[in-house]
């Protein structure tokens, strides 16, 4: 083992260090009623630390979920806070620590990480690979083509985290929809969501939260940010797009990540006449592109059983590195997906250790594969931009096998 600075977070002695860290960063203010609720986070999940003079310095907090792949269900380890304190700065404490907690989330049985990344390059130093292209839109409320009709809801408080996060997990899901445990990961979110609204419907069993938006009142005239909502059914969207309408009188905007399953310029009245007249303007109405968030492989085995891909299926020969093994340097049992396979992708998939005569060969990094295998963009784009490289006839194969929807987490963390 190792004699690094690291230690394995507890609460009683370091969470006053870890709301230095956080006051440091900026994430929260030297309030009390702030530090509560960073104090309140560190009390789930698990979090390693990296010391000065015994002194947390650093942390990497991680928490339990689940994301799909298409009608699949994989564990997921969920990477939720990262933060160094201003003495502690470039010594490689996040880097390092935020791969042990990969080694972790591995030997917890998840097969998949995930995050939200403040900037790409950082987290691609221990294997992660961007998502696609979120689109974040702003838009005025009154321009809605609703006529679901209006229903008054029931407002909700923070103190509902617990039906916030069943009605959540109860959501309808697609392609990398992701949940994340226990309940009080929501319950966070909420607290520190600054000025809330949150607005929903119980019609689910026993009177439960069906149906919820929930976010950030800037101004009197808005923009209302929207950073989560859940619906399970068609009919609720339309209930929830009519809820956002009825404000119109008064907010002049709205912003969100598009609920990714339909296009919402579909519903708003003359766009582009829309788009023209509120150019440059606090409520202007917005589309905007970014990735966000990113996922690594952690089990590539696990990952491989779970992919039913339709079509013709492929062999090939994969070579694959991660660049985790180089930064945990031997000190934890998991050192990364790093080796030879043999991967079938199909109505059945697998990934074998090994090589096999004749096969093609496709060269690439966990990032890259982990982007090809979730869907985020096709190999031969990959090929263009990333750690993946394969003659153009498998290119093409893997072009044609692996066709699967644009992943979405829809749970922001
Ligand atoms: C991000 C943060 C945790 C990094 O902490 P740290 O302990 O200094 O990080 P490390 O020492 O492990 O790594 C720093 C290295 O990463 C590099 N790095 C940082 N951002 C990078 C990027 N986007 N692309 C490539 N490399 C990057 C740095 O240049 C530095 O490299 P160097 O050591 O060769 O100079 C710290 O800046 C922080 O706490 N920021 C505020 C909170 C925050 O945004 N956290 C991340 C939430 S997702």
């Amino acid at each position: 083992m190792s004699n690094r600075p690291f230690r394995m977070f507890d609460h009683e002695r370091d969470i006053k260090a870890v709301q230095r860290i956080w006051i440091e960063c900026g994430w929260i203010d030297d309030e009390d009623e702030e530090k509560e609720i960073v104090s309140d986070f560190f009390r789930h999940g698990e979090t390693e630390v990296g010391t000065i003079d015994g002194e947390a310095e650093c942390s990497v907090h991680w928490t339990d979920g689940r994301i799909r792949y298409q009608d699949e269900v994989l564990d997921l380890g969920a990477v939720t806070a990262v933060t160094t304190s201003h003495v502690a700065r470039k010594l490689g404490y996040a880097k390092v620590l935020t791969a042990r907690s990969l080694a972790r989330q591995f030997e917890a049985g998840k097969a998949i990480s995930a995050l939200g990344m403040f900037d790409q390059g950082f987290y691609d130093k221990v294997g992660y690979g961007s998502g696609p292209y979120e689109n974040l839109v702003q838009f005025d409320p009154a321009s809605l083509k609703v006529s679901y009709p209006f229903r008054p809801p029931k407002r909700i408080t923070a103190d509902d985290y617990k039906q916030v996060h069943k009605a959540l997990c109860n959501r309808r899901k697609f392609h990398g929809a992701v949940d994340l445990h226990p309940a009080e990961s929501v319950s966070f979110e909420l607290r520190w969501t600054d000025k809330p609204f949150g607005l929903g419907y119980f019609d689910g069993p026993g009177g439960s939260l069906s149906h919820f938006i929930w976010g950030e009142r800037k101004d009197e005239h808005g923009p209302y940010e929207i950073s989560i909502r859940a619906y399970q059914t068609t009919e609720q969207l339309m209930e929830l797009l009519a809820l956002i309408k009825s404000l119109g009188d008064q907010i002049s905007s709205f912003s969100t990540v598009e609920f990714g399953e339909f296009q919402l310029q579909d519903l708003i009245s003359q766009p582009f006449r829309t788009r023209r007249g509120t150019s440059g303007g606090k409520h202007a109405q917005l589309l905007e592109a970014c990735a966000f968030w990113q996922v690594r492989i952690l089990d590539l085995q696990a990952c491989l059983a779970r992919t039913h891909l339709p079509g013709p299926g492929i062999r090939f020969n994969l070579e694959l590195t991660d660049p985790v093994s180089g930064v945990l340097g031997g000190d934890m049992p998991w050192q990364g997906v790093a080796g030879d396979y043999v991967i079938d992708f199909g109505e059945e998939s697998s990934a074998k250790p090994g090589r096999e005569k004749g096969l093609p060969t496709l060269k690439a990094s966990v990032n890259a594969f982990s982007r090809l295998w979730f869907g985020v963009r096709p190999a031969s784009g990959l090929a263009i931009t990333d750690d993946l490289h394969a003659d153009g006839n498998l290119l093409k194969q893997l072009d044609v096998a692996v066709r699967l929807p644009k992943p979405h987490l829809g749970w922001d963390f």
